[in-house]
């Protein structure tokens, strides 16, 4: 809908501009934009031309909470960032090969022009690369070296490894190659080598646990030199080996809208805005954040309003410990102090919502923990119950709650375990 409208209020003017003699033949066209009033559009012309297929980022901080729209330009470098809600606008351009231009001001309504600027070199252009560009040059150990003839523990193959690494395991809670994961923290201190550095960091804050066990403990510790190695290649100034292309035909037609919701000491695992079996129910209703392990303050954004509430999540036990420790994948507290936060605990959830899912009627099922770990006897060896018989289950980390939206009712639905998805139940309803 975005994209057809702003289509059609771009207009192509045949005129040409010649450009300095000492260029002598190379012309490009000139277009024009017009913007409607809730609109901002124009072009994005640098020394070369026009800049095909790079972002244009409308963002303010006018609205109740933060707010940025995001478009791509098109192959004659115009862009359109349309249904702006009004605000003053800070508008500026990203785009591979460019550095970030300078940030101008507008308003819904405006023709707004902007000049790109070419990266000055390889370095300033791979600053803007994804992540995932700077993660690939980290080497991977060779098939000789598993199978117990190095310090990578004899039961795990290449395959095991590699999927750890940029499968399951790091990557599902983090991009790994962005600039904070790619450059060692000042605040850690001066290490010996990048692997030392590696023991360090990983350690930090209530994942820490988490991290360390893996590379430490499953990964014999083998992992620290290749990411040391990584980082330090990358200090001494190696850059990508591949460069990204700029988005192509219907990636151009994007329109992206984030707000920041929550608040910055807390993490979303995600958000659900509809059934995605009858995706027109809570048709332009408020998202449902799920902060997992970091609060029981679950956000939720009206994206008509751009206003975030909170609704704390209740628990059927209040004196029930916090859902962080044992049996969990966080900790009570930070294993080492964080580079960003210190020694502060940032986290301490206990509703620890995983997930949420809508039924048709507009439901909110949510993957929560709403009692201590102890299985009820229903559920345990000894139970007569049916899928005690078959499975008895002793704990359970998680189990089921359900929020009415309409009601901002919550109720408890205590259950022998909650598989992290709602989704697989309401599938079975
Ligand atoms: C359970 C989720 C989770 C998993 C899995 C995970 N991390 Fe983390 N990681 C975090 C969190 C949370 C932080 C932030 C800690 C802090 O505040 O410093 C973090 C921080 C980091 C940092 C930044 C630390 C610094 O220098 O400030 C690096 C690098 C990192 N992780 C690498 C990894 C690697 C490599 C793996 C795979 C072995 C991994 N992580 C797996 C959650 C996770």
């Amino acid at each position: 809908m975005f994209v057809t409208k702003a289509l059609a209020r771009l207009t192509m003017c045949a005129g040409l501009i010649a450009l300095p003699s000492a260029i002598p033949t190379k012309a490009y066209a000139q277009q024009t934009v017009t913007v409607g009033s809730t609109e901002i559009g124009g072009t994005v012309v640098s020394a070369a031309g026009p800049e095909a297929g790079v972002w244009v980022i409308a963002e303010t901080t006018d609205l109740p909470t933060k707010f940025a729209r995001i478009v791509v330009t098109d192959d004659q470098g115009r862009y359109l960032v349309p249904d702006l809600p009004t605000a003053n606008y800070s508008i500026w351009v990203r785009g591979y090969g460019l550095v970030d231009s300078a940030k101008l001001t507008a308003k819904p309504g405006q023709l707004l022009n902007h000049t790109a600027v070419a990266a000055p070199n390889e370095a300033a252009a791979a600053h803007y690369y994804p992540a995932i560009y700077w993660y690939a040059m980290m080497k991977i150990p060779p098939a000789s070296e598993f199978g117990g003839k190095s310090n990578i523990p004899e039961k795990l193959t290449q395959n095991d490894w590699l999927k750890q690494m940029k499968n399951i395991g790091c990557i599902g809670c983090h991009q790994i190659g962005q600039e904070s994961t790619r450059t060692i923290p000042a605040a850690f201190g001066k290490f010996d080598s990048g692997e030392d550095a590696w023991m360090r960091r990983v350690q930090s804050g209530q994942s820490g646990e988490q991290m360390t066990n893996q590379l430490a403990g499953n990964f014999g510790g083998a992992p620290f030199k290749y990411l040391g190695d990584w980082t330090d290649r990358i200090a001494k100034g190696e850059l990508p080996k591949a460069k990204p292309p700029r988005p192509q035909g219907v990636e151009r037609n994007i329109v992206i809208t984030s707000w920041e919701w929550s608040t910055p000491d807390k993490y979303l695992h995600d958000l659900i805005s509809s059934d995605r079996r009858n995706p027109t129910v809570n048709a332009y209703g408020p998202l449902y954040g799920s902060p997992e392990y970091s609060t029981d303050n679950m956000p939720i954004l009206d994206p008509k309003t751009n206003k975030v509430s909170f609704f704390k999540m209740p628990v059927a036990d209040p004196e029930m410990p916090e859902a962080l420790g044992p049996g969990h994948a966080a900790s009570v507290k930070p294993l080492e102090p964080s580079a960003y936060w210190g020694e502060e605990k940032l986290w301490d959830t206990r509703a620890n919502n995983h997930n949420s899912m809508f039924d048709k009627k507009g439901r909110l099922w949510l993957a929560a923990t709403v009692r201590g770990m102890d299985n009820p006897a229903f559920c345990k060896q000894g139970s007569d119950h049916p899928s005690a018989k078959v499975f008895p289950l002793e704990k359970s980390a998680r189990q089921v709650a359900m929020l009415d939206p309409k009601t901002m009712k919550y109720s408890f639905i205590d259950t022998c375990f909650a598989t992290h998805h709602p989704q697989v139940r309401l599938r079975r309803q």
